[in-house]
């Protein structure tokens, strides 16, 4: 099938991606043009493990292209995908000018019958908004479908999440558009949802706020066990191995961030408010979240006392693992927070340095995480990285003034550190 993919962030760049490598001729268009360039130069704008292969594979074979225009991607496909950025305003609220400009772009540039299928996550009730905006700047005889059809990729692991996706939501408002969405996605064999666009709108923002409160479930919990001294990865195990709960996304730690969770919340709250509903419980989830981070904090000051002029190392600026990502980054927050409290920070990450530096001025970045500890007070741990289990501990033992190692995401085993001569500090056990 034809398609054309307006955005080319995250989500945009993946979902053309993939579908491309599956067989559909694919247009990604941004209204950036020097990202349009990058890409047409065999650039990639994010680091995504498996993507710049699949892009350079798919270009050369050519299932895939990139352009400006949304023009010549609308007249050159049967269905466009909105996958443009919906930011939060101040209020939490969901800033939806990009979709409404793109559909109107949209609508001016259609001259035949075209599928146009919202992947952004919008609020609910958008599709309508999305569908009135086409008809009134559209051509009077152009017909058209708008669907509803969420993304759920996670960064670092968004090829795989759309390869192999556990489900696809398609919410449509007439049967017309079901067959196309239904072959669009043939080649993924997932279970395929068809249901209303109020309902596919409104599951995306449950599921990703229920996962959230999972985490935010996981970190109160482990508050509970430190006080009584139980271990909060042993009590997430006995609860996944109940089928219902499963064991994902109880990992205790910092808190969850980046660019969905914390704004999907924010915005399912207001959503649900002006829809006249308090949504109380996700405000506790936010609340959690935030305390989480205090009580990390807490825990370093109330090892070191003063942190003025206390050289600390910080392994992990992303916002989890796998990503160069570091918007509203929890190890971003700890590392301004330690700065602010005087600190003189060390820091690393495998693949977010050049993107931390923008906002994180004032650390000394180091290439090796085996260097990382020199001459540090204490070495904190914030960011999930698999290869931080990797970490030379022998070594770091020895460059540390004192072996002290706050582990924000429990990667290493709390008996087994201290056997070494750490002073280990963890979440939750
Ligand atoms: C999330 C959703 O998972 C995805 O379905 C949706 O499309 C976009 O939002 P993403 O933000 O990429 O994806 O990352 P995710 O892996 O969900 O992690 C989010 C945050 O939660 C990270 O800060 C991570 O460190 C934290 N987290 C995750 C935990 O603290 N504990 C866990 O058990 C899992």
């Amino acid at each position: 099938m034809k398609l054309t993919i307006i955005g080319t962030g995250y989500v945009g760049l993946v979902t053309g991606t993939c579908f491309a490598e599956v067989g559909h001729q694919v247009i990604c268009v941004d209204n950036n043009t020097d990202k349009v360039k990058l890409l047409q130069g065999g650039g990639i704008p994010i680091y995504e493990p498996g993507l710049e292969d699949l892009v350079k594979k798919n270009v050369a074979a050519g299932q895939l292209r990139f352009s400006a225009s949304t023009a010549e991607g609308v007249e050159n496909s049967d269905v466009v995908f909105i996958a443009v950025p919906t930011p939060p305003l101040p209020d939490g609220s969901v800033d939806l000018s990009f979709i409404e400009s793109v559909a109107r772009e949209i609508a001016g540039a259609m001259t035949s019958y075209k599928i146009v299928v919202d992947k952004s996550t919008v609020p609910v009730k958008t599709g309508d908004k999305v569908a009135e905006t086409i008809k009134r700047y559209g051509k009077s005889k152009v017909e058209f479908d708008v669907v509803s059809n969420p993304e759920f990729l996670r960064e670092g692991f968004a090829v795989e999440d759309l390869m192999k996706p556990d489900r696809v939501v398609v919410g449509v408002r007439t049967q017309r558009p079901v067959p196309a969405m239904r072959a669009l996605y043939a080649p993924f064999h997932a279970p395929i949802i068809v249901t209303d666009i109020n309902s596919a709108e409104l599951i995306k923002h449950a599921a990703n706020s229920f996962l959230a409160l999972k985490i935010s479930y996981i970190n109160a919990v482990s508050v509970i066990c430190e006080a009584s001294g139980a271990n909060v990865q042993e009590v997430a195990n006995g609860m996944g191995m109940d089928a219902r709960i499963g064991r994902r996304f109880l990992d205790a730690g910092i808190g969850f961030g980046g660019s969905c969770f914390p704004k999907d919340l924010s915005a399912f709250i207001k959503i649900s408010e002006q829809l006249g509903y308090d949504f109380a419980l996700l405000k506790e989830v936010q609340r959690i979240n935030a305390g989480q981070m205090d009580r990390f904090v807490k825990k370093i000051t109330d090892t070191l006392w003063v942190l003025k002029d206390k050289n600390i190392g910080v392994l992990g600026l992303a916002f989890k693992q796998n990503t160069d990502d570091v918007r509203l980054s929890p190890a971003i927050d700890l590392c301004q927070r330690l700065l602010k409290e005087g600190a003189v920070l060390r820091v690393h990450d495998p693949k977010a340095m050049d993107k931390a530096r923008e906002v994180l001025k004032n650390a000394t970045y180091v290439e090796d995480m085996n260097e990382v500890a020199a001459g540090c007070d204490a070495l904190v741990i914030a960011t999930e990285w698999p290869i931080f289990k990797k970490l030379d501990l022998e070594r770091a033992r020895r460059l540390l003034t004192h072996p002290i190692l706050f582990d924000g995401r429990n990667l290493f085993d709390a008996r087994e550190m201290e056997e070494m001569g750490f002073i280990y500090k963890s979440v939750g056990r």
